[in-house]
Formats: structure tokens, sequence, C-alpha cells
């Protein structure tokens, strides 16, 4: 049997990794095929939480509008509420998602996005929308079901469900986008860390209008404490806001060891009515699935020809809400060099950088992820809330708080300080944004090892250092103000300089590979009114920053230099594997 379809790049999977790496790379003019199992998208909400980064993403690819446009906003997010239930008892909030001010400061200054929560369910119509109007062929009903590879290219069989039979499609890289049960990384051969079915979670999607005990604490989530909700390893049932006030989903847990419940829609109402506390109000249930959650990660990311993203490569809870956040930044640092490596731009070395920069992204965020499920127990301890009790139990313990005693003077404090202590999982901005990649695709600038000011789990530190994102600075050109972030991106390389940089300007326009340049300075193309960029870009204004086409700073050089050419060219050649 000879191949019958040929492309460039085929996708495995039309999840939020396998869309964005579509989106990407037909952005960038890369042919591409997605084969995704199932006859549509993603018909209920997971993930959702989309933090800044994500939004920096979707921005230079163009789509963040559209995001906005459909997403609920992160003023509605922020006061995450620990309960007994919706009607019932509340026990304290954590301002959340930027909603603390002095987090939202921080927020405002770190980037030109938002972040917001946009679920699944509608971010990847949007992902799949756009990278089909640019060019990708997507076919549904399509399973993947092996591959081969040799030096050319990958040979993909493939079955198709709607005739039953099956046909290879040559490519000439494969990237398995194909969730948490990836078949593709599991041919690949990639090594992996971790546990798969730690936990046993059920997703209960359903309607009803909580305004009433909702609206007047706008939040992305609301855990309630209950009997029996420790179960599933979360610690606690969590009412989640799909649309805010009247479509909801819930996560609660279920013991693994015994297997999903039968989820009838008689079981999904009675979690719902003990989550929420009202018997009386109309409730719709849209949908029931059981899930587990699992603690894996690769350390490979790749194997010859095949690259792997997303949850195929990192596997943990919702805690931190990093899920598609991660999987479509993967992608986004794949994508680019994909397109350069196919153009020939880039030697096939380039490629070994995605493991070299995402896998350790990947096991912080599975690390995060269940650190932050362990950092909920204090919460339940300081309601004497762990050991197996009755439901009676655990309502005393709740209510001895209210009491006029010593006792319940120190429980209240033991409570405070558990809920306040959950801003490492409900702000933790320094995880959003504070990655720092370490390959052949940076040139260290030989300054020393960076130190953080503060803990880097919860505040963002900018830093123009090699392998950090560029600062974000509001800077303008003529009457329009934009981010250093949106002179970068676009798939080509950018130089930043400033005046008396024309040394570097030079060099660049002498590269044999397109970078664009941006002069910073009174009377330049860009102006720094506000004199932020000065202070952020942590060179002189005669020196370079060169910044990839992800938005990450590749190469620094402090001032201008005779060598400008030279220093150019051989950091060029590093970074693009010619080295
Ligand atoms: P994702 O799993 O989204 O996509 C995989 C894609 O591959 C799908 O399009 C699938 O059809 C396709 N595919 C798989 N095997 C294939 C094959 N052999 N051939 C062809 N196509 C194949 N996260 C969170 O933060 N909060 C939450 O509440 C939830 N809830 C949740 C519920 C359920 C039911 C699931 C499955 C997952 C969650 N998650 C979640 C996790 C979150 O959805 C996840 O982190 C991201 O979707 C990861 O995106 P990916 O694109 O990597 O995989």
């Amino acid at each position: 049997m000879s191949p019958v379809v040929e492309t460039d790049v085929l996708i495995v999977g039309s999840g939020p990794a396998g869309a964005s790496a579509a989106l990407a790379l037909s952005t960038y003019g890369v042919p591409n095929i997605v084969v995704t199992r199932y006859a549509s998208l993603a018909d209920t909400p997971r993930a959702h939480i989309t933090n800044q980064r994500t939004m920096e993403v979707l921005r230079d690819l163009g789509v963040e509008q559209d995001v906005i446009a459909q997403a609920t906003g992160q003023h509605l997010m922020g006061n995450t509420t620990f309960c007994t239930s919706l009607a019932g008892e509340e026990l304290g909030r954590v301002r959340s998602w930027g909603n603390d001010p002095l987090v939202q400061a921080a927020h405002e200054l770190a980037s030109p996005t938002r972040m917001c929560d946009m679920p699944q369910h509608l971010m990847e119509p949007v992902l799949v929308d756009a990278a089909v109007a640019r060019g990708t062929s997507l076919r549904f009903q399509t399973e993947y079901l092996s591959h081969t590879q040799d030096a050319d290219g990958v040979t993909v069989t493939v079955r198709d469900r709607l005739r039953g039979d099956t046909y290879e499609i040559r490519a000439k890289y494969l990237i398995g986008a194909d969730g948490g049960r990836s078949k593709v990384a599991e041919d690949a051969g990639l090594p992996m860390g971790g546990q798969m079915g730690v936990a046993g979670s059920i997703n209960i999607v359903f309607e009803a209008d909580l305004a009433k005990y909702t609206a007047h604490r706008p939040s992305t989530l609301y855990w309630v404490l209950a009997p029996g909700a420790t179960v599933g390893g979360i610690g606690a049932g969590l009412v989640r806001c799909v649309r805010p006030w009247d479509e909801w989903m819930i996560v609660w847990g279920y013991d693994v060891t015994a297997g999903a419940p039968d989820l009838t829609t008689e079981y999904a109402e009675s979690v719902v009515r003990q989550l929420v506390g009202d018997d009386e109000i109309p409730v719709t249930i849209k949908s029931s699935s059981a899930w587990t959650v699992n603690e894996m990660y690769a350390e490979t990311y790749s194997n010859g020809r095949v690259f792997c993203a997303g949850d195929a490569t990192h596997r943990h809870p919702p805690s931190n809400g990093l899920g598609s956040n991660t999987s479509i930044q993967d992608s986004y640092n794949l994508a680019w060099k994909l397109k350069l490596v196919l153009d020939g731009t880039a030697a096939p070395k380039l490629l070994d950088s995605y493991t070299a920069e995402r896998a350790p992204v990947g096991k912080q965020v599975v690390t995060r992820a269940n650190q932050s499920i362990g950092e909920t127990a204090p919460i339940f301890e300081a309601l004497d809330g762990l050991s197996p009790q009755t439901p009676e139990q655990l309502w005393a313990n709740i209510a001895a708080r209210k009491d006029t005693t010593e006792a319940a003077e120190k429980q209240r404090a033991r409570l405070r300080e558990a809920i306040a202590f959950k801003v490492y999982e409900f702000n933790a901005h320094g995880v959003d944004l504070n990655q720092r990649y370490a390959s052949d695709a940076i040139v260290p600038d030989g300054t020393p090892a960076e130190t953080f000011a503060r803990d880097p789990e919860l505040h963002h530190q900018p830093t123009s250092r090699p392998g950090a994102r560029i600062p974000h600075a509001w800077i303008t050109s003529g009457t329009r103000t934009l981010s250093t972030l949106d002179t970068v991106g676009k798939g080509r390389f950018t130089l930043l300089t400033g005046i008396g940089g024309e040394g570097w300007v030079r060099a660049a326009a002498a590269q044999g590979t397109e970078i664009a340049t941006v002069v910073v300075g009174p009377g330049q193309e860009y102006e720094d009114p506000y004199g932020d960029w000065a202070r952020l870009s942590e060179i002189s204004d005669a020196g370079a920053l060169l910044v990839r086409p992800d938005g990450f700073v590749a190469f620094r050089h402090a001032t201008a230099t005779p060598d400008a050419g030279t220093l150019l060219t051989d950091a060029l050649r590093q970074i693009l594997g010619h080295a």
C-alpha cells in the first residue's frame, strides 16, 4: 500500500496542543494535516484557566480578541471561595487569578494581555477555525494507529472511522498531541516518570441559575468541604463556573480503586444538590463523565522525527489551571522550529532544543499541580476534617470555630492561614510567567546566574536575560501604543536596539535569516515615552537583544561593539543549529 496523502507536518489530536500547533504552523505557512479520533471537538468545558503567557501566544497568533469575545473576564474570576455548600456557610475566600490589588498591578505591569476563563469547548473551535482558515486540513473521525519513521519522514497509518478502512499519511514530521493516553508517545518510546490513575474524578456539567449564591462573590471556583469529598484526592468538591451564573461544572472525586460510579442523571443530580445545598432550585444535568488524575511527565519529548506536546508529555491534576496553558505553550515552542528546519533556515539540531526547553517546564508543572493538592490539607486539618468521621462530626467541628474560647480563636487563625496559603494555587503569577530556557538555541551572555528577589512561584520577575521571554513595556509608534511583545513574534526573529545601535541593525540586515529590526528612542520608529523600556531592557541604548519567534531572548549584548556582525552571525549559527 503506497501513501495516499502527503504533508509536511501531521498532527494527531485537535485539543489545545494539536489545535495550537496547527494554528501556528498554518500561520507560518507550513502545510499540515490534523487527524482527530472523534466527530467533534471537545464537547465539555474541561480546562479553562487561560493565563497571561497563553494569551500572549494567542495575541501573536492573531486570535486573542476571538478568545476575549467568548471568555469570562478576569474580574469575574477572583473570589475563590471555601464553603460547606453554595447555600451554606462560607469559610473564607482567596483573591485569585490576579484579582488581589497588588497582584493585579503585577499582572498589568507584566503583560499587554489579561488572563481569562476560556472553557476548552469554546477555546478549541477558536483555534481550529483560525487554523483551518489559514490552511490546516482537518480530518475528523480519523484515528492514529501506528507509525514508522526513516531518514526522510514518518509514515503514519490511520483508520477512517466513517468508512472503516485504514490508509497511510506520509509526513516529514509527526506531532503527537493525542492527550493523556498518547499512543504516539508510547509508540515513539518516550520515557515517562510518575504514575497514571492516582485519583478518580467526575465532571458533571449542569445548568442552574445560581446567581443568588455567587454574583456577590464572583468567582471561577467554589470549593465545597463535604463529607466524602476527599475521596478523589482533590480534597473537596468543586463547583466551577462555566458561564456566569447559569452554567456550571462540578468536579467530584471517586475512589479510583473501586472504579467510577454509575453516572446516572439521578447520581449527578444528587452530587449537584449536595454541593449547591438547595433542593428547590431547578437543575438540568447536561453531561457526566469520569476521568483519572495522573502524575506523569516525559523526560524526552521527541524521538527522531516524532514530537509530542501537551498531555501526551505532562499529565497532572487541574490545580493551578496549567493543563491547556502548558499544552498551547509547548506547541508554540515547537512550531517555529519546525518551520525553520523545513524551509532550510535551521539545521535539524534546532529541534533538540524542544525537549531541553519544554521538559523542565512540564516537570515543574506536574510537581506544582500535585503540591497544590497537598496544600489543601491544612484547611481540612484546621477543621479536624481529615480523619474518617460522620457528617455530624464535621459540621460540629466547623461550627466550633464560632465559639468564644481560646481554642476557637486558634482554629479561626489556622483556617485563615490555611486558606491564604492557597495563593500558590490561585495566584501563582511566577509559575505562569517565569519560565527560563537553557538550550543550544539560547546563547548565554556571561552575566552571573539570575537570583530571584521574591518567591519565584508567586512573583513574576521580568528580565531580558537570554532564555527569558522579552519583558513587556508599553512603547509608541506615532500615535499608536504597543507592547514590546507586539514588535516580536510572527514567525521571525527580531533585533531590538536603540540610539547608537546602527552596527547591530546593519549586522541583522546582513544575515541570511529574516530578522526584523526595532529601534527604540527619541525620533526613532519606536519611542519609550514612559522610560519603561530603558529600565526593563537591561542593556544600554546601543546594545542589542535578539528575540526568537516565540518571544524568548536568544542573545543579548549590553553595548555597541565593532564586532556586532561577527557576534550576531555566531549567535545565529548556534541558535539555528549550524554550529
Ligand atoms: P487533549 O486530551 O485535550 O486532546 C487530545 C486530542 O487527541 C483529542 O482531540 C483526541 O480526540 C485526540 N486523540 C487521542 N487519541 C487519538 C488517536 N489515537 N487518533 C486520533 N486522535 C486522537 N483540565 C483542567 O485544567 N480542568 C478540568 O476540569 C479538566 N477536566 C478534564 C476532563 C476530561 C474528561 C479530560 C479528558 C481532561 C480534563 N482536563 C482538565 C485536562 C485538560 O483537558 C488537558 O490538560 C488539556 O486538554 C490537554 O490538551 P491536549 O491537547 O494535550 O490533549
